[in-house]
């Protein structure tokens, strides 16, 4: 297959700094397998690294980019703060932690992971201000949020003076979160789509099934390239070595409007969704 690096578009972000559209999320890999796995995405060409203090590994994704001999700068690495620590003297230790288990003096991205609303009194602006400060410090590259919905991006506005780079959400062909894309494509907020393939449930579907036949391509590539001409940023996880080559290979075809109409007439709304409740999600994990 023939892939490479200049292939993958970056998107501009709204500080100055790119990052690639396509990259390699790590959820889900045991902390044991995750150099390996990053190592394979790497010799592929995969040069974004989507991984989180959450996920266990980011020592695995930090091992990876030494081994593979690669530029650290040649890498765009993304981590986020876990739900337990988003008091800012909590957040300011983890962040010091993430940087200490990825072996790097920096991140490429920080994002608050998720805004947990019903916790810290309702109080995401002063953890969203401690990303400030990491970036300001040139520790954090870029800052940004994940599952923040427009009311939380409205009061991120509101109160504080940066604007996130990006808002990591939920997206897929069942569930377009079109409201919370649409308030970032106004307000210079890159969208990046997590669960890009809903976890492998969409790639069952007959619409989805029927391009990729025409096209002779992968379900899994139809709907990655899908959210590529819709402008989202995407990551997509897996740790067999053939999936992770089948992904990488995206910008060597196209799809038609009518192809992209279809997919978006796939969108279930709220009923689409599989991940939680960014507006009740309220979970802490005991690390
Ligand atoms: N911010 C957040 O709250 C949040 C939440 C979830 C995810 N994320 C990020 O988004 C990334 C991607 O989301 P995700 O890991 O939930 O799900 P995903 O990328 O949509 O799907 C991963 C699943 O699909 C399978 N798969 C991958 N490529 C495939 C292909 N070409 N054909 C068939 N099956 C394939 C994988 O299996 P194998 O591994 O067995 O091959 C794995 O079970 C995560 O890794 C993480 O970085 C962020």
């Amino acid at each position: 297959m023939s892939t490479s690096t200049r292939s993958v578009p970056t998107i501009a972000l709204n500080d100055g700094h790119h990052i690639p559209q396509l990259g390699f999320g790590v959820f889900q890999i045991p902390p044991e397998e995750t150099a390996k796995a990053v190592q394979t995405a790497l010799r592929i060409g995969y040069r974004h690294i989507d991984t989180a203090e959450m996920y266990r590994n980011e020592r695995g994704v930090g091992e990876a980019v030494r081994a593979s001999g690669i530029g650290r700068e040649e890498i765009f690495i993304t981590s986020k703060l876990n739900n337990g620590y988003h008091r800012p003297d909590d957040a300011r230790r983890a962040f010091d932690q993430t940087l200490a288990e990825l072996g790097s003096e920096y991140v490429d991205l920080f994002l608050i992971h998720w805004p947990l609303p019903t916790l810290y009194e309702g109080d995401f602006v002063s953890t969203w201000k401690t990303l400030e400060e990491f970036k300001q410090q040139g520790r954090a590259r870029s800052i940004g949020v994940s599952n923040f919905q427009v009311a939380h991006l409205e009061r991120l506005a509101r109160e504080t003076e940066v604007t996130p780079a990006v808002n990591q959400i939920e997206l897929h062909p069942y569930l377009l979160n079109d409201e919370v894309r649409r308030y970032g494509e106004s307000h210079g907020i890159a969208t990046e789509a997590w669960s890009p393939i809903a976890q492998g449930g969409v790639l069952d579907d007959p619409v989805i099934t029927d391009i990729a036949r025409r096209l002779d391509r992968t379900p899994a590539q139809v709907v990655l390239r899908w959210h590529v001409q819709r402008a989202s940023i995407v990551f997509p996880k897996s740790t067999t070595p053939s999936r992770i080559e089948e992904n990488f290979a995206l910008f060597d075809f196209e799809l038609d409007d009518e192809d992209i109409q279809a997919i978006n007439g796939l969108d279930k709304g709220e009923d689409g969704r599989t991940g939680p409740d960014p507006d009740k999600f309220a979970y802490i994990p005991d690390f």
